[in-house]
């Protein structure tokens, strides 16, 4: 038997971080999990996203409900996302620095048109993305992404670094939950009869991350204005 000298260029670009090559897996009826899809983007991502985080940096911000939240957050785009006393909303300008959020890098548009056409929603215009960073023990509890001004629009999510399980619920809080395993690269795409399922993030385990060391970045992209 002939075994190649050297594995193919795509079996190599995606190794460290896929045993399998990307696929797409249809989660909900309007729901897919894009395995390996951001791999080819990410080094064009990150420079961008540490440029930007330069100008926007990780905050903890307060819930409603007097709660930190665990996961530090940051914004890029028009609007940004925030979290405090008052409720949460989206706004033009960071309240941390006075200054409108970061514009939304090119790569980053790109990448969120090119996965929400993957899972067929075509013309996606993101005019948000949230950043969120966890640390080991770092949680997102069950949610639903409401602030928007409509839901015709999907939700994007990217997950870079340490993996993670992702909860995907249903419409009510109790529904029963799906665990996706995220990895490095994964995109989650959710939209129409899905827009508002419940989703959340259990606790970051321990681990380095060759790219990223010992945390997550998860980016979402919405159209909240
Ligand atoms: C979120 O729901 O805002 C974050 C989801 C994730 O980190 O995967
Ligand atoms: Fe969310």
């Amino acid at each position: 038997m002939v075994q190649p000298e050297t594995p193919p260029v795509t079996l190599d670009l995606f190794a460290d971080d896929h045993p399998q090559p990307p696929s797409r897996e249809r989660i909900g009826e309007q729901s897919y999990l894009l395995r390996g899809f951001a791999l080819p983007w990410v080094e064009r991502l990150l420079p961008a996203l540490k440029h930007t985080l330069l100008a926007a940096p990780f905050r903890h911000m307060i819930t409603p409900g007097g709660f930190t939240l665990s996961a530090g957050l940051s914004s890029c785009g028009t609007l940004g996302w925030t979290s405090d006393r008052a409720g949460y909303r989206y706004t033009r300008l960071d309240p941390l620095t006075g200054q409108p959020w970061p514009g939304m890098p090119e790569v980053f548009r790109e990448l969120a048109e090119a996965a929400a056409g993957e899972a067929g929603f075509s013309g996606f215009a993101p005019d948000a993305c949230l950043i969120n960073c966890y640390v080991p023990g770092a949680k997102m509890s069950l949610h639903q992404d409401k602030n928007e001004r409509s839901y015709e629009h999907p939700i994007v999510s990217v997950s870079l670094g340490l993996p993670a399980m992702f909860l995907f619920g249903g419409h009510e809080r109790g529904d029963k939950r799906q665990r996706v395993p995220l990895l490095h690269g994964d995109i989650v795409v959710w939209g129409g009869v899905d827009r508002l399922r419940y989703h959340g993030v259990l606790p970051l385990k321990h681990g380095q991350h060759r790219q990223l060391g010992a945390q997550r970045i998860n980016l979402t992209f919405r159209t909240a204005g």
